[in-house]
């Protein structure tokens, strides 16, 4: 039996090992904001947190989980108010949408190891793939976070 928790809630897991975590979290939770995108950890539209980190849910068999702690978009804040997703709002950056998810878990581990990242930083560690070409709202969003994120710190 593998145990762990999705955004608090305790999961067990007592069927194949291999199975993508990406498909507990969509199927068996019922939660649909994470996406799949290409199934081969390329696009990241399917990231998540694993203990703070960003990861590709699609790559990560839930054999790896046990005694872990998933945090998916439905749990990065209790109200949508993460300051990535305040700034997302802001900027207004998505499109279609449907790989913001994962930019945005992905974003919010960026700020957490770099809290004010260089235009470069960002190139290098947002490497989730966007169809519909948002990347410099995408960037501009993440500038904000960072500044919103330091007026949090400085009260
Ligand atoms: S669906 Fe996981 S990286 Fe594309
Ligand atoms: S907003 Fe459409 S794929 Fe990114």
């Amino acid at each position: 039996m593998i145990r762990f928790k999705i955004n608090g809630s305790a999961v067990e897991h007592d069927g194949d090992g291999d199975e993508p975590l990406l498909w507990v979290i969509r199927q068996r939770v019922g939660l649909k904001g994470t996406k799949y995108g290409c199934g081969a950890g390329l696009c990241g539209a399917c990231t998540v947190h694993v203990d703070g980190r960003a990861k590709r849910s699609c790559m990560l068999p839930v054999s790896q989980l046990d005694g872990r702690a998933v945090t998916t978009i439905e749990g990065l804040s209790a109200n949508g108010d993460h300051p990535v997703q305040r700034a997302w709002l802001e900027i207004d950056v998505p499109q279609c949408g449907y790989c913001q998810a994962g930019q945005i878990m992905t974003a919010a581990d960026l700020l957490e190891r770099i809290p004010n990242p260089s235009d470069d930083d960002i190139d290098r560690l947002q490497t989730n793939i966007c169809r519909c070409g948002t990347y410099w709202r995408i960037r501009k969003a993440i500038h904000r976070a960072a500044d919103l994120i330091g007026q949090e710190d400085d009260r």
